[in-house]
């Protein structure tokens, strides 16, 4: 097998995305596009990818990292221009070259490698990866002549009537014989409706020097999807979105409306677990067996243990444990650890705590910046109170606490191991372990005062 090099190209804008974010970078199940050609083409161990940057390059290789090296395309002078900026790295290298684009998420390995078989296997020069579009508008079209064989490639916008008519789609993907490739690319001009160095050029020019071109067909259009506007983006999350949510449903996971449930890419799910619909899986997060989550449910960021219940809530950049029950209507916020069997009821907000095995805030409280031990029970309206206008400060509350309720714990406090604090107390003070502190008025019944 010959050397294998990639060149994805990710330097363009995106006018028609009419958007702050460069296009590649636009988001697709959670991940940039880009991020997910780059993910396919490294399955396949090439000797070497070159991601062709321009608009933002800058965060495009911050999100790209050293999974790939780069070159640079100064103005975005058309897509064979963009191929041209690879030369100082491939120039001069034997072997066989993918092009890909940036925006065309939806494409996988096993693709890319069939295309690489089929190449191989017709000793071509040029081989481009085609597919069937019912609606081929926009893209550029598969010309062939009398015999079937790819001429050349024609954009949409400098198609004749008849060429548009053709249903057979440039994918912008292809292989080539490298130094076919960079030698040819001299000879592109910019001679058309947009004034761009077209890289499709090449197959004509090789074409026409009597090379051997090639095309392989894949029967999914819709791995190929080009995203040029958000509508094309829609259309890819809802594909992705159909690819994600079926692998977990043949992994044993229980999608009660799959229309309405929203899982990343990075995220895992164990088997038996039932989601509702509303659901949304973001970032890598984990949930374990036999959960119940949603519905409109939003976890981000966090892991989940097994047979947990989440419902109607908001789970942040936390960890939960296993037989846990949270909501409906709780807000679990950055940076929370949640023990095993803990229970959070409705209209709780945690945020930064700790709450240890079995604890319990089962109603109305605020729990910020604390240290809960096991068995504790936060009982309802109870809260930390934990920020004086300027600085955070912490609560600690000893295994089997029982803090009643509306209680207000004003931090710093600690709270001893068994203490019972009295419904409706104030504590500014610390209490002792077995202590009972009751920080409240006494009541005080006026007889007779109504009347
Ligand atoms: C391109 C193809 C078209 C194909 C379609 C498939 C050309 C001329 N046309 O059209 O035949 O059907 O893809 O989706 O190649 N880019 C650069 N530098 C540039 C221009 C573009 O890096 O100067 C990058 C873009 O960031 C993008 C990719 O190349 O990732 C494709 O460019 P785009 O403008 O989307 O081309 P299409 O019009 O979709
Ligand atoms: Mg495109």
């Amino acid at each position: 097998m010959s050397n294998r090099y990639a060149v994805i190209l990710a330097a363009g804008q995106g006018t028609r995305m009419k958007s702050k974010l460069y296009k590649v970078l636009h988001p697709v199940c959670g991940k940039p596009m880009v991020q997910h050609v780059v993910d396919q083409v490294s399955v396949l161990g090439f000797d070497e990818i070159v991601t062709i940057v321009g608009f933002g390059a800058d965060v495009v290789q911050e999100q790209l990292g050293e999974q790939v090296e780069y070159a640079v395309q100064e103005q975005q002078l058309g897509t064979g221009h963009a191929v041209m900026q690879a030369e100082a790295v491939l120039g001069e290298k034997k072997g066989t070259t993918v092009v890909l684009c940036g925006d065309t998420p939806l494409l996988t390995a096993k693709t890319i490698q069939d295309l690489l078989t089929h190449h191989e296997q017709e000793s071509a020069k040029a081989t481009v990866l085609t597919a069937h579009a019912e609606d081929p508008s926009g893209y550029g079209r598969i010309v062939r002549n009398q015999e079937g064989l790819v001429e050349r490639i024609v954009e949409h916008k400098d198609a004749t009537v008849e060429e548009k008519e053709i249903k057979e789609i440039n994918t912008g993907t292809y292989c080539f014989d490298n130094e076919f490739l960079f030698n040819t690319l001299k000879k592109v001009g910019n001679d058309n409706a947009q004034g761009e160095y077209y890289l499709p050029d090449v197959i004509e020019i090789l074409k026409k020097a009597g090379e051997t071109i090639a095309a392989y067909q894949t029967s999914s259009f819709e791995e190929t999807l080009g995203v040029n506007d958000r509508v094309a983006l829609s259309q890819a999350e809802a594909i992705m979105k159909r690819r994600i949510n079926e692998k977990w449903m043949r992994n044993g996971v229980t999608l009660i409306d799959p229309e309405q449930t929203y899982i990343s890419v990075e995220a895992s799910i164990g088997q038996d677990t039932v989601i509702y619909p509303g659901t949304s899986l973001i970032g890598k997060t984990e949930i374990g067996s036999d959960c119940i989550i949603g519905p409109q449910t939003e976890i981000k960021q966090s892991k989940i243990g097994n047979g947990t219940v989440i419902r109607q809530s908001v789970v942040y950049d936390s960890e939960v444990g296993s037989q846990v029950s949270i909501g409906p209507f709780a807000h679990i916020r950055p940076n929370s650890e949640i023990g095993d069997d803990v229970r959070i009821g409705n209209f709780v907000e945690v945020k930064k705590s700790t709450l240890g095995k079995g604890s319990k805030a089962s109603h109305l409280s605020y729990i910020g910046d604390a240290d809960i031990g096991e068995n504790v029970n936060f009982s309802c309206g109870a809260v930390t109170v934990n920020y004086d206008g300027k600085n955070k400060f912490l609560t600690k509350i000893e295994d089997g606490a029982f803090i009643g309720c509306n209680a207000n714990l004003i931090a710093p406090v600690t709270i001893g191991k068994h203490a019972l604090v009295a419904a409706g107390s104030t504590i500014t003070d610390n209490v002792p372990g077995e202590a009972l502190s009751i920080a409240r008025a006494r009541q005080t019944n006026k007889e007779g005062y109504v009347k």
